[in-house]
């Protein structure tokens, strides 16, 4: 079993407060919160960000990259897009010194309790929707009925991407703002049929969802019978922030 470091005299740290200590080679956010002291793992559980600058209200702590929140006291993912609980670490007082000794292993409490409850798509504009949504794991997708009054529009791609749900959030990619532009361009090779681009972002640059999210998302508007072909951009500039999100979304991950 690891030793305990003296990491900060008590008192140094304002209440509430957070700095970076270094315990036996790893970062450690330090929190000082209504007179104890705690220690985490200084890394997100989303995509690594630091937790040691971030917000702090009452015992949570806001990862500053895209704001999923920690329990200070115990390390437990408690909002999206962080799904697994970070390690929480042993901390004493004495003699005014602050002393820190790191646990092994992952975090204690695995994935975030609240199973956030998908929602089905509304107000489709120009057909309805196949039944089966895409699944996770970019299964077959059903064509949507064909167009009964006009051509495919901007407004009818957002409604057919609604059927891509990032498969760690469960949440549609629309409402999840990952869509920065929609547009569509007659088909040179394919009379009477359209060319969609899509620029989508990504939750963050090393998203392992992102592959799979460019391939149902071509799939889910390549099925569509106005289509004739898809170009799905990557686009990170600007970064995705959860501000982007949907009222529906923050719903379903129960983020107020
Ligand atoms: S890295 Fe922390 S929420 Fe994304």
């Amino acid at each position: 079993m690891a030793d305990f470091v003296r990491v900060a005299t008590a008192g140094e740290l304002p209440d509430p407060g957070s700095t970076v200590v270094e315990v036996d080679g790893e970062l450690i956010a330090l929190f000082h919160v209504e007179g104890a002291y705690y220690a985490l793992d200084d890394v997100c559980t989303h995509d690594g960000g630091p937790l040691g600058s971030g917000e702090i209200v009452g015992h949570k702590v806001a990862c500053s990259r895209h704001g999923a929140k920690f329990d200070i006291r115990t390390g437990a993912a408690l909002s999206m897009p962080a799904v697994r609980a970070t390690r929480a670490h042993e901390v004493k007082v004495e003699a005014g010194e602050v002393w820190v000794r790191l646990r092994s292993g992952h975090g204690a409490d695995g994935p975030v309790a609240q199973a956030p409850v998908a929602k089905p798509a509304t107000g489709f504009p120009i057909a309805p929707p196949a039944a089966a949504a895409l699944s996770s794991t970019g299964g077959a997708v059903t064509a949507p009925s064909a167009t009964a009054a006009g051509a495919l529009c901007e407004d009818g791609v957002r409604e057919l991407l609604k059927q891509v749900k990032d498969p760690e959030l469960f949440v549609n990619i629309v409402d999840l703002g990952l869509i920065y532009g929609v547009s569509l361009a007659p088909s040179a090779e394919i009379p009477g049929k359209q060319q969609v681009s899509v620029d989508m972002t990504m939750t963050s640059p090393a998203c392992p969802a992102g592959p799979q999210l460019i391939g149902d998302t071509k799939r889910a508007l390549a099925a569509h019978p106005d289509v004739a072909g898809v170009e799905v951009r990557i686009v990170m500039d600007p970064p995705w922030t959860p501000d982007r999100m949907t009222d529906d979304a923050r719903d379903q991950l129960g983020i107020f």
